[in-house]
């Protein structure tokens, strides 16, 4: 999958732009505040149907202007022809929310959903170098992210679980006062919410086999082989269950939501479920986030990231476009090359960065930034 050529109408500091790609490693250079991460985010957005940043829409529109859009040419592998992908944004009167309208090859699509996969990209950015020694909602998020895209349906569950576990966890916090409509319903919810649990339960364990696999070999490759990572998946149905095993899951869910109501009421919150699962990251038998050095960290987190982009190719049998945002400065110089050297071939990656000295040699596509303008040093200018 490449991303050919970005163009831009109004996003954020970018007035009009015409960005072209190429196959490979393409950079985005430029000092603080230029738009190197907003033209990231624009071609983001074409993967994840929403920003990596902003919490609302309205951040996109150039300020001052009330209406905005982008537009990505890209070329799947697998297709003979291109596809053109479009959002376009605008505010009626500045205040009431953005109407946003997709299209996809010029026809409106009214669901965000239904586009997502057309464009599948790997998104790297600082905050991700939280992977290892954050909390566990930085690795559920791995997870949804990567799973999102490859599977529709994952996506689809994730949203009703999360719906299902907010109703009731009102009604928890209601049967506080009286508990009746709880006692009547719980049954109905506690049936509800381990189907969808045990679905996602399932589908993350068996990523996370998968995950971990690849991420020994990109850490090997990486670090010369002296450690060896593994990550297990950690159900938050309890050790004593096979987490692929989603019949089991289901059952023990259901045990846990129509057994422990007390608890859970007293505590206004359900306390079991896909919202508190998390990935064991050890680095040879040792926890990584207590023990792993920054170096072993970042390695770990990359790795992540590069087996990310291996599934998803495995999956749908070309590589993803991958975005990394920021992270050079990060990692030393020999993480850096080996990052470049796997972009020959048909993989494509855009950098953004502030320091030009990182990418000197190989044939590079430098795209230099400038107040939100874009311009090819190699096409006349220099950097
Ligand atoms: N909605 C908006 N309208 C206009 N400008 C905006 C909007 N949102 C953000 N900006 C500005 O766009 C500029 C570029 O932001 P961007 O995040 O792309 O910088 P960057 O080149 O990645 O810089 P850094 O190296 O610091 O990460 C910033 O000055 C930012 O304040
Ligand atoms: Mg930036």
């Amino acid at each position: 999958m490449i991303a050919k050529r970005l163009e831009v109408f109004g996003f954020r500091n970018i007035g009009q732009a015409n960005i072209e790609f190429s196959p490979g490693v393409n950079v985005l250079i430029g000092d603080n505040a230029q738009g190197k991460t907003n033209a990231l985010e624009a071609v983001y957005i074409f993967a994840g149907g929403k920003s990596f940043r902003a919490k609302s829409d309205r951040e996109l529109l150039p300020f001052g202007e009330n209406y905005g859009g982008i537009r990505l040419t890209m070329q799947s592998s697998l297709k003979k022809r291109e596809d053109i992908m479009s959002f376009e944004y605008i505010s009626d009167d500045g205040r009431s929310a953005i109407k946003r309208t997709a299209k996809k090859n010029g026809t409106v699509e009214r669901k965000i959903g239904d586009m997502l996969g057309t464009f599948r990209a790997v998104l790297f950015c600082p905050e991700h170098l939280a992977l290892v020694k954050g909390g566990p909602g930085e690795r559920r998020s791995f997870l949804d992210i990567a799973l999102s895209q490859i599977k529709p349906v994952y996506l689809k569950n994730l949203q009703r679980f999360h719906a299902l576990l907010q109703e009731r966890n009102k009604l928890l916090k209601d049967a506080r006062e009286d508990r009746r409509i709880f006692d009547m319903t719980g049954e109905l919810w506690a049936e509800q919410l381990s189907e969808c649990a045990a679905y996602i339960t399932a589908t993350r364990a068996e990523y996370t086999d998968t995950l971990s696999e690849l991420v020994k070999e990109n850490f090997r490759l990486m670090t010369g082989g002296r450690e060896n990572p593994e990550l297990s998946f950690k159900s938050s149905a309890g050790s004593d269950i096979d987490p692929h095993d989603e019949n089991g899951v289901r059952e023990k869910y259901f045990e846990l939501y129509t057994t422990s109501s007390d608890r859970e009421i007293a505590a206004g919150t359900t306390l079991w479920g896909v919202h508190r699962d998390d990935i064991m990251i050890e680095l040879d038998s040792k926890e990584a986030r207590l023990y792993a050095s920054q170096g072993q960290d970042r390695s770990i987190a990359l790795s992540m990231k590069l087996s990310e982009g291996e599934i998803s190719e495995k999956i749908s049998g070309e590589s993803p476009v991958y975005l990394f945002d920021d992270v050079m400065s990060e990692l030393d110089e020999s993480r850096r090359n080996f990052i470049l050297s796997r972009f020959d071939g048909g993989r494509q990656i855009i950098i953004t960065s502030c320091e030009p000295e990182f990418f000197r040699y190989g044939e590079l596509n430098i795209i230099k930034v400038e107040g939100g303008r874009y311009l090819f040093p190699e096409k006349g200018g220099s950097l």
